[in-house]
């Protein structure tokens, strides 16, 4: 019961379907859940969203589901103002909504460039802008935000991916020095290659059919990684366990970063 009691938003939380491929925020929402945690998931995907919602709720836990295209600051609104209607404070951000989108800088278009950067950096910007509020009259919190390796390195594969990562990373430093004395701690963290719905799909628009994954090579452990290995270090930045913790970078990655 690390989290026992903690109101936590979780966005990008709708591939939390049990007996399908779960991602890092479906993942997140079934480990918050399990250390207590009281949950507001969020994600475009309302039909998964909300049977991911209901599943965690048999398991006795308190988890509602809110439709949130994560660009929308009228969509944020909505979300903050459910979270308090129904749990009066809010403790903890998960930013785990994303995509992606293959592209070197000639071929990106204005509107690919501009769905990376509204996903992932205005959405994050968004949400601590209409969540801090409320997480200062809670005495404090936690945010953490999903950036990657790309956010970090640049990496090939995607150039307005890789800036939007890279945003998100220094989105979560400046914040986190701002509101340091609110006791709000905000840090990001970096997966590398993982297994999920979305690596899935991205890697299918590059491969063709039957070839070899092409991650494997350039990961030093030589696998890849599972959204539970992600999700155990959302849980650790979540909790009081890294409270000396804010404006940091955790690497999950098989030693990507390394070389
Ligand atoms: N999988 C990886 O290898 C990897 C590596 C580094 C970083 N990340 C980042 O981690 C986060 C989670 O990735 P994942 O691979 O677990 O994804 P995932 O498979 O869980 O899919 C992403 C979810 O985000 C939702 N979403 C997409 N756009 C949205 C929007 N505009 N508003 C609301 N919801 C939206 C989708 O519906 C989906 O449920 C993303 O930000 C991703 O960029 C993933």
């Amino acid at each position: 019961m690390r989290l026992k009691d903690k109101v936590a938003i979780i966005t990008g939380a709708a591939m939390g379907v049990q007996g399908e491929l779960m991602g890092i925020g479906g993942t997140t929402a079934w480990m918050f859940a399990k250390e207590g945690a009281k949950l507001v998931l969020t994600d475009m995907n309302a039909e998964k969203g909300e049977k991911t919602a209901a599943q965690i709720r048999k398991t006795g836990a308190e988890a509602v589901f809110v439709k949130h295209e994560v660009s929308s600051e009228d969509h944020w609104k909505k979300v903050v103002a459910v979270t308090v209607e129904k749990f009066v404070c809010l403790d903890i951000i998960v930013n785990a909504a994303g995509t992606t989108t293959g592209s070197t800088v000639e071929r990106t278009t204005l509107e690919q460039w501009d769905t990376m950067m509204d996903i992932h950096a205005k959405g994050a910007f968004l949400g601590m802008k209409h969540c801090i509020p409320v997480m200062k009259k809670s005495g404090g919190g936690s945010i953490v935000i999903l950036s990657s390796t790309d956010g970090m390195i640049g990496g090939g594969f995607s150039a307005p991916y890789a800036a939007a990562k890279g945003a998100n990373r220094l989105l979560a430093r400046a914040a986190a020095i701002q509101y340091a004395k609110d006791n709000i701690r905000v840090n990001s963290l970096h997966p590398g290659e993982i297994d999920t719905p979305l690596s899935r799909w991205a890697v299918d628009q590059v491969l063709d059919s039957g070839g070899d994954d092409p991650r494997l090579d350039w990961i030093p452990m030589g696998r890849l990684g599972t959204s539970q290995e992600v999700a155990q270090s959302i849980v650790f930045l979540a909790s009081d366990e890294s409270a000396y913790m804010t404006g940091a970078e955790l690497v999950i990655d098989g030693g990507i970063i390394a070389k």
